[in-house]
């Protein structure tokens, strides 16, 4: 039996052949497992004999076995090495290449500019609360900033947030009551607005918020000088016009000389030759007060800027609906821009 055995796992040809070996020797109908059930029929003496070569049998099947399956093992492994050869001459096949939205690529130019001018990048949630959103933005109960029809709420307490200022206000309490702060704040936003060509219930903004001793107006405009060369062109000029917004004082709206006409007036910028790109203005005393400031011994400004609008007028897109549609014809012309 032994030899019969040895012989035929030797010439194993397979895995799967000495698979069935080892069941047919040492499996449960197999002849060793018959000569051990066989022992209860021997005299008493011969019985630790016999056991002990029956197991001596069995340790050496299964050793065998063992063998025979690791060179079984590295002989499929080798043959297999030997079928995959990769041929490294053939071509590689070339991935689809994606390209970024528009948006993103608005929204990067925008934080590298502000990130080499020492800002820090501060994202926020689309849900906000009521609190940081308007509250502490200086926006009292009665503000149309708050109507039902502007904003959309979630609970009593809790908002898409309609601004970034949201961000803001967060950040201004964080921070408090340490100075400087110089950070943008990227985000989107909500508004229940009808969509049409130029509005959109859902829109990016990029919000920058600056605090520290006696930080000016005229800090606010060189900033915004700076950014509206890098975005449009180093001929661009700014202008302040005054505005009103319940969480700056003096609020301005500001304009950048367009970058098509280069001031003349065209279809673009409706024959003015400045289009308005942004608000801004002096953080209100009353906001800082708020999240923990001392407005007389700090001051600050805060801009905010949307994506969508800086896209348009870069790129010169005509319908905020592009960017939202998933047109691959509309995508794919950004790719230059890579
Ligand atoms: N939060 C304003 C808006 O959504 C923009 C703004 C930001 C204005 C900061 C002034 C200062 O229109």
């Amino acid at each position: 039996l032994q030899q019969e055995a040895q012989a035929k796992i030797q010439s194993a040809a397979s895995l799967s052949e000495l698979n069935e070996l080892r069941v047919l020797y040492l499996g449960k109908k197999g002849p060793v497992q018959e000569l051990m059930k066989g022992m209860k029929d021997l005299p008493k003496e011969e019985k630790p004999i016999f056991g002990q070569k029956v197991n001596q049998l069995k340790q050496l099947l299964s050793s065998m076995i063992e063998d025979k399956k690791v060179e079984l093992e590295k002989k499929e492994m080798e043959a297999k090495i030997e079928n995959e050869k990769i041929d490294i001459t053939l071509p590689g096949r070339s991935p689809v290449l994606g390209n970024a939205h528009p948006l993103n690529l608005v929204k990067q130019e925008l934080e590298d500019l502000f990130i080499g001018l020492g800002y820090q990048v501060i994202e926020g949630n689309d849900i906000v609360d009521d609190l940081y959103c308007f509250e502490r933005a200086n926006i009292p109960k009665d503000h149309p900033a708050r109507d039902m029809q502007d904003s959309l709420y979630i609970d009593q307490n809790t908002l898409l947030g309609t601004h970034t200022t949201a961000i803001q206000m967060m950040v201004l309490e964080k921070s408090a009551p340490n100075l400087p702060i110089k950070v943008v704040c990227p985000g989107k936003v909500y508004r229940r607005d009808d969509d049409d060509a130029t509005h959109s219930h859902q829109f990016m903004q990029m919000e920058g918020l600056v605090i520290g001793e006696k930080v000016t107006l005229s800090d606010l405009k060189g900033t915004l000088e700076f950014m509206a060369k890098k975005l449009f062109g180093q001929d661009r000029q700014i202008r302040f016009r005054p505005s009103y917004f319940p969480f700056t004082e003096p609020s301005v709206e500001v304009d950048v000389t367009c970058h098509i006409c280069n001031g003349k007036g065209c279809p673009t910028c409706k024959g003015t030759g400045w289009i308005e790109i942004l608000g801004a203005g002096e953080v209100h005393p009353n906001v800082l007060k708020m999240a923990g400031y001392d407005p007389e011994k700090c001051s600050g400004f805060a801009f905010g800027v949307g994506i969508e609008r800086v896209a348009m007028l870069k790129y010169g897109i005509d319908d905020i609906r592009h960017f939202y549609t998933n047109d691959k014809r509309f995508s794919e012309t950004f790719k230059r821009f890579d």
